[in-house]
């Protein structure tokens, strides 16, 4: 039997946490598995334009409205020679990616990407090899990219066919050098004192940069939080950002458990604010670091499948997730998360885009579709623009396998105040109730509710294939209503919910 719980919010527009960083909504596009090659780019496909790229994936990323793409990698650039991507593709050498091990073919590089991004309406957020590589490559390949002419780097660019220089913005210094499986694998000491010397000479050759430095790959690493800490203390004055990476699973098959990892997601940022903030008191720096959540979402679907790829194989299926209900519920959850940090959190890069745990997959040589997570994406990327605010909340708590206390509602609000728009976007955790939500609006005087947008399937292992691509769908099928500044709704057991409020 259904039983009705109840919950309570209220949203005024003086309760501001801070304008959302369109970069929230970034994603990652890393040279593995099918992300590249049979992803975005597959000559040959009926939907490929002149240059390779596939149509069909485009118009999906665009539904997407993502505004920075992160590229090559993930720990392929750790052993990457960004040389080896430019200039006429026959010359290009093949190359063993140490990574993942499968054969790199270099036929899409830097210039291809960023080709690739403008078609897509999106930024690039390049990064350089701090594993077998350093400061001289780093230094130039920004020059390679960003400096206008008149030096060999940039000239080169210009003879391979690019006048104007990139002007790619944000760079990582490398990726994941705290992780023993990383090519260059770096204590936080040596790594340290690389990214300040690289971040230096970035810097000089393009001052306009921003740049990210590594922090943890995760809250499990047991290097966490000195890693960062010692990180920041070498680079603090050169550096923009610290990165966060995190992934979570569902082995167990507890989706109670699993919803609740948004707790573990928040206490994650809270600590790696806590240590920006350690260092900047310690280093008496007037700077503040922001945070990149450059690689999160689900991952574990295709651990098993991964383990038994042919090694040295071109493009093979790695790491392709297909995400079920429950994965979207968590997917919308992180999102609400991030909005609730949107004054620290300043980029997030969903990992990744296309085949590789992605929420676009497509088949070579056949369609393109959206997978469970694409939809939560969607719908914040879309109307999550403006500002990100605060809201009192009072709900009904559960406890799980390893959280206490979990909120059954997970909810927050943007308000775009040029559009005169108030989105809530709620997750309802409970696994068998509905949630009776009211939420006071006060001041937001004269919106009337546009839509209340539903995902919600009574299977938690609900998945869409290219055979049966709209399986798991939302629906404008929400009760939502306003009545003297008060909305009310009613949020069915495990579902996300976006309401849409305009004037
Ligand atoms: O996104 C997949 C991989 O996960 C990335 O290459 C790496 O940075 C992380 O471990």
């Amino acid at each position: 039997m259904t039983n009705v719980k109840k919950a309570k919010m209220i949203l005024d527009k003086d309760y501001k946490i801070g304008e959302v960083d369109k970069r929230i909504y970034g994603s990652f596009i890393e040279h593995l598995g099918r992300a590249v090659y049979g992803g975005i780019y597959e000559p040959g496909h009926p939907l490929a334009d002149k240059n390779g790229f596939r149509k069909d994936v485009i118009q999906l990323v665009n539904e997407l409205n993502v505004p920075i793409v992160r590229y090559p990698g993930g720990n392929f650039v750790s052993g990457y020679n960004w040389e080896d991507g430019v200039g006429p593709k026959e010359k290009r050498p093949r190359r063993t990616d140490l990574a993942w091990s499968t054969i790199e073919t270099n036929q899409v590089g830097t210039n291809d990407f960023a080709d690739w991004a403008k078609l897509a309406g999106t930024e690039v957020m390049m990064a350089v090899n701090l594993g077998t590589r350093g400061i001289d490559a780093a230094r130039n390949f920004v020059e390679y990219c960003n400096h206008p002419g008149g030096t060999y780097w940039s000239d080169l660019r210009k003879s391979h066919g690019y006048a104007e220089p990139h002007r790619f913005k944000v760079w990582c210094l490398g990726n994941e050098m705290d992780g023993p499986w990383q090519i260059g694998h770096k204590t936080a000491e040596e790594y340290g004192r690389l990214a300040c010397e690289t971040a230096k000479v970035m810097k000089w050759v393009d001052p306009s940069i921003e740049l990210v430095a590594c922090g943890s790959s995760g809250i499990g690493m047991p290097t966490f939080a000195q890693w960062e800490a010692t990180v920041l203390e070498h680079t603090y004055e050169h550096v923009d950002y610290i990165s966060l990476h995190q992934y979570y699973g569902n082995r167990d098959k507890d989706t109670a458990d699993f919803l609740a990892n948004t707790m573990a997601l928040d206490a994650f940022i809270k600590s790696v604010i806590a240590t920006a903030d350690y260092v900047k008191a310690k280093t008496r720096s007037k700077k503040t670091i922001n945070l990149s959540f450059d690689e999160w979402n689900v991952w574990y679907h295709s651990n098993d499948a991964d383990r038994k790829i042919e090694r040295w194989s071109i493009a093979p299926p790695q790491l392709e997730d297909v995400y079920n209900f429950e994965d979207a519920l968590l997917v919308g959850g992180m999102l609400i998360t991030f909005l609730k940090h949107a004054d620290r959190v300043k980029i997030a890069c969903l990992a990744q885009l296309v085949n590789v745990i992605a929420p676009i997959m497509t088949s070579n040589g056949g369609g393109a579709w959206r997978q469970t997570i694409f939809y939560p994406f969607m719908h914040v990327s879309n109307y999550g623009r403006g500002y990100a605010l605060n809201p009192i909340i009072s709900t009904p708590v559960y406890d799980s396998k390893n959280y206490t206390d979990v909120p059954v509602l997970e909810a927050t609000a943007v308000y775009n105040e040029e559009k005169d728009e108030l989105t809530i976007f709620a997750l309802n955790k409970d696994m068998n109730d509905t949630l009776s939500l009211e939420c006071d609006i006060r001041n937001f005087e004269g919106y009337r509710v546009v839509e209340h947008i539903v995902l919600h399937n009574d299977d938690v292992n609900a998945v869409n294939t290219e055979a049966n691509p709209f399986n798991v769908v939302p629906s404008n099928s929400g009760d939502a209503k306003i009545i003297n500044g008060i909305v009310t709704a009613n949020l069915s057991n495990l579902s996300w919910n976006v309401i849409r409020l305009a004037k």
